[in-house]
């Protein structure tokens, strides 16, 4: 197991390109099971969670070859329908073939996937879409276990109770692609992830508008074919450089960034101080002055997103007075605060709202990732800590950021990776 040492040292200067989007990527290539044509997909990110999604396609009859984040997909053999629970418990996004199975081979059995460090994370609307299509489905040995002989087209509303779901949403157009008629999805997750999705279906010769709306309209077709298709960039990772340029008064260009997909985090940036410059195809951010303290919810996009909430409260941890942060999609999503305090952060929990007030400093410590953006925040409270921090269990951080210590030394930080074993 990697860990990370790292020596606070202050400002980070310089640019960094923004890499193609892990959650874009992810269903995009489990929907090239849709096809027996060849999927060429570009701007893939180097990750964990990719090479997952390779082994998972790997045992769904797929051959995967890439070059340069170039992937190339073809389906050679379509007889093992099973995502086995060692893949799914490893990655959950391994859901997203339940949808392309189903619709393509008519049945699946892909393990249910179970809670995670940010909490319960159900599927219960993931199925209700499915079945509205006409998918029988049941529970089997801890594995849902899906059949239809056809897909029909059906009215189907998405919401839950922490708004729409991004992955069901996924799972949902995937096999509607497919399915007889016309499909109407309200209440669809509006992630520029989805949008992404909506036009590699598109160009797979899939019928898909209002991609990146909460009203998906999908007219079902026979057959879809390869094609190829570039990831939009990440704004997850755009994201956490905006917050170290931030959080360390530096100054960072983002390169192959898109700033609109990111107006929520410019506008908080914003609010607290930070100077945010969109530029050509990026942006450039910096801070040289105080932090002020904000109030922020976490939302579905165009929302402040759930996945920068832990970085956000590295720069809050700085801020000169009183913050809140109340998470609106994973409620439980805080194991970092406990991390953040031992490096003496002042954060009191009540419920799902973190109250963060601000301290002169933050003390370097030994800390322990708990998943991804949680371990990305205590590299950033390391970069500004006094003396050194260790992150340790980083195998959590290179599921989702490529190269996250490469970019951050060619911008001036102190960070090495040490191996353990
Ligand atoms: N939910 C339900 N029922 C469902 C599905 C979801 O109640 O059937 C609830 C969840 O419990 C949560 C909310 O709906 O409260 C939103 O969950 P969603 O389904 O949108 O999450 P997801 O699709 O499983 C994706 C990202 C997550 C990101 C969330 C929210 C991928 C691979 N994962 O997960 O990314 O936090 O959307 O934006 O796209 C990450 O990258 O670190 C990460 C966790």
């Amino acid at each position: 197991m990697d860990k990370f040492l790292i020596k606070g040292n202050g400002r980070l200067q310089g640019s960094i390109t923004v890499s193609g989007a892990k959650n874009s990527a992810l269903p995009i290539m489990a929907a090239a099971l849709l096809t027996e044509g060849e999927s060429v997909i570009s701007n893939v990110p180097h990750l964990a969670d990719i090479q997952a999604m390779v082994d998972l396609l790997g045992d769904l009859g797929a051959e995967v070859t890439h070059a340069d984040g170039t992937f190339r997909v073809q389906v050679t053999d379509e007889s093992s329908s099973f995502a086995q629970y060692e893949r799914v418990r490893k990655m959950r996004a391994s859901i997203c073939v339940l949808g392309p199975l189903l619709a393509k081979r008519r049945s699946a059995r892909v393990a249910m996937p179970g809670g995670c460090a940010i909490g319960s994370r159900p599927v219960d609307l993931h199925l209700r879409g499915l079945r509205a299509l006409g998918a029988e489905i049941e529970l089997e040995g801890g594995d849902i276990v899906a059949r239809a002989d056809k897909l029909k087209g059906a009215e189907i509303f998405l919401g839950g109770p922490f708004g729409s779901t991004v992955l069901g949403t996924a799972n949902v157009m995937m096999a509607a692609a497919l399915a007889e008629g016309t499909t109407v999805l309200e209440s669809a997750a509006c992630e520029p992830e989805i949008a992404d999705l909506a036009d590699y279906l598109n160009a797979m010769g899939a019928k898909v508008s209002g991609g990146g709306t909460p009203r998906l309209v999908i007219e079902g077709v026979e057959s879809l074919c390869g094609t190829t298709h570039e990831v939009i960039p990440d704004r997850i990772e755009a994201g956490t450089f905006m917050i170290a340029a931030a959080v360390t008064n530096g100054e960072i260009t983002l390169e192959n960034a898109r700033i609109d997909h990111l107006l929520a985090v410019v506008d908080k940036l914003r609010q607290i101080g930070a100077s945010v410059e969109p530029s050509n195809g990026g942006a450039t951010v910096s801070s040289a002055r105080r932090l002020d303290p904000i109030d922020v919810t976490t939302q579905p996009y165009p929302g402040f997103p759930t996945d920068l909430q832990a970085q956000l409260m590295v720069l809050l941890c700085l801020a000169d007075g009183n913050s809140a942060i109340t998470e609106k999609i994973f409620p439980d999503r805080f194991m970092h605060v406990a991390e953040l305090l031992r490096m003496g952060a002042n954060i009191r929990k009540e419920g799902p709202t973190a109250i963060v007030t601000g301290a002169k400093r933050l003390i370097g410590a030994p800390v322990m990732a708990s998943d991804l953006r949680a371990s990305a925040a205590l590299v950033l409270a390391g970069l500004i800590a006094d003396g050194e921090t260790t992150v340790s269990r980083v195998y959590h951080i290179d599921r989702g950021y490529e190269k996250i210590e490469v970019k951050l030394r060619q911008l001036g930080a102190n960070i090495q990776r040490i191996n353990e074993s």
